[in-house]
């Protein structure tokens, strides 16, 4: 978010900005959603709806984890919410006390973490490097000294994008189960994968219904602003979830909610894989580019639309860096810092979410950059 500031300040100043700093999409909702939009504002009442979300939304989302992993979902097992955001901010008051220990990955997303001290809980962040593909394994997990209330996974994750394999997601989701910990499988980044050679997408509920899947409109379906997530949550959670998200935000935004339903039609779907072959194209760029400009050390970028890069050659302070590069060539970037604050310091996350055409520029202004 700092960056953003800084990159909107010489947006202001400058005018050259090329935004490579943003976990987003630079499209905007797919059209059915925007006609349904349109429609919805003349024809309903918008006021509050239930507070897991209207019924049609929850059975087109059980309906899309049908058809997309072939377990059956209930619309009652659907939990809509303000974002993913809504999501685990729900779904961390209600499953976990003060106290109770969290694992998640470093690298990882921020707001795992910092919403987690928040509501005091111990986070223990598992060190993950490339060898195991930024990601957490059972192998980490055996290594505690006990097991934790609750791990957090995500593939693709933010800020690799690298994923788990379907073997080790279902090893990870058994290991939980027998353990007693709740696995929590951030699953936001679905559709949008790359054939890396590795992948193979597997959601948690193919192994463990005690599990919680977490879902949202963010990013795959291109409506961050929508503020539209949700989670299909174990019956033993439900009760508690219900309680909580009725007095924390009575439900999630009805215009969203109604526009949604029509996120996940073939329609949509076309328009939304056209932006997909878009971040295939940025990314390949990103893979071949960086290497010619010296930074060679990527994670395999197997979905999600980042590419995080050991810059280590080049500084230590990845923050200084990266308010230099904004300052010298109009690129902004995501220091590592944010999602790792023992390495993060030696890394970057360039998102490949833009224009080609901004892609293409960045990568010929960081060579002058580097070249100096
Ligand atoms: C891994 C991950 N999870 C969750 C979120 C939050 O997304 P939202 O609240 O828009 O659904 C983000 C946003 O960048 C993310 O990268």
């Amino acid at each position: 978010m700092d960056v953003w500031k800084a990159a909107a300040q010489r947006a202001r100043t400058h005018g050259d900005v090329l935004v490579l700093a943003a976990g987003q999409p630079s499209t905007p909702a797919p059209v059915p959603v925007l006609r349904a939009t349109e429609a919805a504002i003349a024809s309903e009442l918008l006021g509050y709806t239930e507070t897991f979300g209207i019924l049609p939304l929850r059975e087109v989302i059980a309906e899309h984890h049908t058809a997309t992993y072939g377990y059956s979902v209930d619309p009652d097992e659907v939990v809509v919410t303000t974002g993913s955001s809504g999501a685990f901010s729900l779904l961390f008051l209600a499953a976990f006390d003060p106290g109770d220990t969290v694992v998640v990955a470093r690298p990882g997303y921020p707001a795992y973490r910092n919403t987690l001290t928040a509501l005091g809980c111990r986070v223990v962040e598992l060190d993950c490097g490339a060898e195991t593909r930024f990601q957490p394994t059972v192998a980490m997990l055996d290594a505690l000294p006990e097991p934790p209330a609750g791990l957090v996974v995500a593939s693709p994750a933010n800020p690799t994008g690298t994923m788990i394999a379907p073997a080790e997601l279902a090893a990870l989701a058994r290991w939980c189960d027998a353990h007693g910990t709740l696995l929590i499988s951030d699953e936001i980044y679905h559709g949008i994968t790359y054939d890396s050679g590795h992948t193979g997408t597997s959601s948690a509920w193919e192994t463990s219904r005690e599990s919680v899947v977490i879902g949202s409109v963010s990013k795959y379906f291109s409506m961050t602003g929508w503020r539209l997530g949700w989670m299909l949550a174990p019956s033993g959670l439900r009760p508690a979830l219900q309680r909580l998200a009725s007095n924390l935000t009575v439900c999630p935004p009805a215009i969203s909610q109604y526009a949604a339903l029509y996120a996940f039609g073939a329609e949509a779907k076309a328009e939304l894989d056209g932006h997909v072959r878009r971040y295939a194209v940025n990314r390949q760029l990103l893979l071949d580019g960086l290497p010619k400009l010296g930074i060679t050390e990527l994670a395999p970028a197997d979905g999600a639309f980042y590419a995080y890069a050991n810059i280590g050659h080049l500084t230590d302070d990845a923050r200084t860096w990266c308010a230099d590069v904004l300052a010298n060539t109009g690129v902004a970037l995501a220091p590592g810092i944010d999602f790792d604050t023992v390495h993060g310091n030696r890394t970057v996350r360039f998102s490949f979410a833009g224009a080609t055409a901004d892609i293409e520029e960045a990568l010929v202004r960081l060579g002058h950059y580097l070249a100096v």
